[in-house]
C-alpha cells in the first residue's frame, strides 16, 4: 500500500494522537515524535486500541482497515527524522509560547520550501510564534477541536506573511482528511471559536452572578435549546430561517437585539460568590476527581460519536 505522503507530528499527547489518526485514515504516512519516548509508545498503544474499537463499532474513518491505518503510523525518537521530507508538520506540544518558538526554530532549520509548518495552538497568535522565521510564509495555525475525530472544525489562521497558497493548500488537506476547515483572513486574539465561546460563557456567568438563573438551568438553555440547532447550523442561518430571510429578521428583531445587548454588563471576573455557586453546581453533577471527570468525558464522547454517526447517516440518505 503506497502512502500519499508524509506528515510529521511533534508532540504525541491528546491532540497529536488525534491528528495522527485523522491523517492515517486518509492514507498519509505519519511520523510521531515526542520529547518523552514513553509518550510515543503510549500514543501508539492507545491509537492501536482506538482504531480497533472504532473498527468494531463501524466508526472507522476512511477506506483502510484499522491494521492498515496503524501500519501507516510510526514512532520516531529523532526530531529531524520525523520532519524531513514531510509535506506537512503539525506541532502539538503544550500551550507555551517559548516552547512553541523553540520547536518552530528547530523546524525552520529542517524545512524545505514545500513543507507546511503548522501549529495546533488554541490561543497563541501566529505573529507571536512565527515572526522572524526563514520559512514564515509557509507557517500557519491549524487549531482543531477536541476530540478531532468527532468534532471536525479546524480554524486556519495565517501569520501576516503567510502565503495564500499555504492557506489554500492546508484548507484542501483538512477537507481531504474529512475535517471542516474555516479560514480567518487575519489573526485575532481568541481566533473565532473561542471569541464566540467566551461571549456565551460571559453572558451565562452574568445570568448566574445577577441571580437570574441557576447554573444547571443556564446549561440547559444551551443543551436543550440553542445547542440543538447549533449542532447543524450556525447563528446566522438560524436568523435567516426564523423570519422571511435575513433582512426580514433584522427588520423585526434588530432593535430588540440592540436593546438587550445594551443591558449586558461588564466582563465578569470569574471569581467570588458566582464562582462558588457555579463550582458547587458542577461538582454536584460531576465531582472534580480524575475518575469522575474521565467517566463524564466518556459519556460526552459517546454522545459526540452518536451525533457524528447520525449526521453522516442524514447527509448520506
Ligand atoms: P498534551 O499535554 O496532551 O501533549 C503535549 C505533548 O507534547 C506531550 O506528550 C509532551 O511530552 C510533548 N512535548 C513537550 N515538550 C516537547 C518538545 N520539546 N518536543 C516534543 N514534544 C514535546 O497537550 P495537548 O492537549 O495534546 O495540546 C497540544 C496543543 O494542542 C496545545 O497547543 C493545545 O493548546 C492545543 N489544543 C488542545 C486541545 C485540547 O482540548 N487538549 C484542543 C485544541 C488544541
Amino acid at each position: 500500500m503506497a502512502a500519499k505522503g508524509k506528515v510529521g507530528i511533534i508532540g504525541s499527547g491528546l491532540i497529536g494522537r488525534g491528528w495522527a489518526m485523522l491523517f492515517a485514515a486518509s492514507g498519509y504516512e505519519v511520523c510521531l515524535f515526542d520529547i518523552l519516548p514513553e509518550q510515543v509508545s503510549g500514543a501508539l498503544d492507545n491509537i492501536k486500541m482506538c482504531l480497533q474499537d472504532l473498527q468494531k463499532a463501524g466508526l472507522l474513518r476512511g477506506s483502510l482497515t484499522a491494521d492498515e491505518q496503524f501500519g501507516l503510523i510510526s514512532g520516531c525518537s529523532d526530531f529531524n527524522a520525523a520532519c524531513q521530507g514531510a509535506l506537512h508538520v503539525q506541532e502539538c506540544v503544550p500551550e507555551n509560547l517559548e516552547l512553541k518558538k523553540k520547536i518552530f526554530s528547530q523546524l525552520d532549520a529542517v524545512a524545505d520550501d514545500n513543507m507546511v509548518l503548522s501549529s495546533s495552538t488554541s490561543c497563541i497568535l501566529p505573529s507571536k510564534i512565527f515572526s522572524g522565521l526563514k520559512h514564515v510564509k509557509q507557517c500557519i495555525v491549524a487549531h482543531p477541536v477536541n476530540p478531532p475525530y468527532y468534532v471536525p472544525l479546524v480554524e486556519l489562521i495565517p501569520h501576516p506573511e503567510t502565503e495564500q497558497s499555504i492557506m489554500d493548500r492546508t484548507r484542501a488537506l483538512m477537507k481531504e482528511i474529512g475535517q471542516s476547515p474555516v479560514s480567518l483572513k487575519k489573526e485575532v486574539d481568541g481566533f473565532a471559536l473561542n471569541r464566540i465561546q467566551y461571549a456565551i460563557i460571559a453572558e451565562s456567568w452574568r445570568l448566574i452572578q445577577d441571580g437570574v438563573m441557576s447554573p444547571e438551568d443556564v446549561d440547559t438553555v444551551m443543551s436543550a435549546g440553542l445547542g440543538r440547532r447549533y449542532a447543524f447550523m450556525g447563528p446566522l442561518e438560524v436568523m435567516h430561517l426564523n423570519a422571511e430571510g435575513m433582512k426580514s429578521y433584522v427588520e423585526r428583531y434588530g432593535e430588540t437585539m440592540q436593546r438587550v445587548l445594551s443591558t449586558f454588563g461588564p466582563i465578569p471576573d470569574f471569581s467570588g460568590p458566582a464562582l462558588e455557586t457555579v463550582d458547587a453546581a458542577m461538582t454536584n453533577q460531576t465531582p472534580s476527581t480524575p475518575e469522575a471527570l474521565t467517566e463524564r468525558r466518556r459519556w460526552r464522547d459517546a454522545r459526540l460519536t452518536g451525533l457524528a454517526r447520525l449526521q453522516s447517516d442524514m447527509d448520506n440518505s
